[in-house]
C-alpha cells in the first residue's frame, strides 16, 4: 500500500486499511499479513504505521531481498457471527496479503 507523498498523513493510509479488513471480514479470511523492510531508517514510520494499527512482526526474511531484510507482519482480524460450518466447526480461515514495500527506496 502507498499513499502519495502530497496525500500522507491525512488519514486516507489508515482508512484504505480499515475498508480493506472490513471486506476480508466479510469474506471470512482470518488474517492480514504484509511483507516491509525490516531494518531500513527509511521504512521506521511505515513499521510504526502497521504496528500501531495490530500488526505484528512474526519472521524476518534475509534472502528475500538483495539488499534489506524483509519483515512479515500479521493480523489477526475478527470472526464474524455466522462463520461456523453445519458441523459446528469454524471454517477453515483465508489468509489476505496487504503492504509490499511500496513508494521509492
Ligand atoms: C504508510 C502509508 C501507507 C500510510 O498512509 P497515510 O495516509 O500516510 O497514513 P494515515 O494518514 O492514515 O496515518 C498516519 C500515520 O502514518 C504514519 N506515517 C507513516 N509514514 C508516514 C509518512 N511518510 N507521512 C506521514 N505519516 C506517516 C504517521 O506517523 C501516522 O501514525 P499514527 O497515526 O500511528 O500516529 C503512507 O505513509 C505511505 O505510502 N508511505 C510510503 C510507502 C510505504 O511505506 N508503504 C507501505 C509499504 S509496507
Amino acid at each position: 500500500m502507498a499513499v502519495h507523498s502530497a496525500l500522507r498523513g491525512r488519514g486516507v493510509g489508515t482508512a484504505l486499511l480499515r475498508r480493506l479488513e472490513s471486506l476480508l471480514v466479510g469474506h471470512r479470511y482470518r488474517s492480514l499479513s504484509l511483507l516491509t523492510s525490516a531494518s531500513s531508517h527509511t521504512y521506521q514510520p511505515t513499521r510504526a504505521f502497521w504496528e500501531a494499527r495490530g500488526f505484528m512482526p512474526i519472521l524476518a526474511l534475509d534472502n528475500l531481498w538483495e539488499t534489506d531484510v524483509a519483515m512479515v507482519y500479521t493480523k489477526p482480524l475478527p470472526g464474524r457471527a455466522g462463520t461456523h460450518s453445519r458441523s459446528g466447526r469454524e471454517t477453515p480461515g483465508n489468509v489476505g496479503h496487504a503492504g509490499g514495500r511500496g513508494g521509492s527506496r
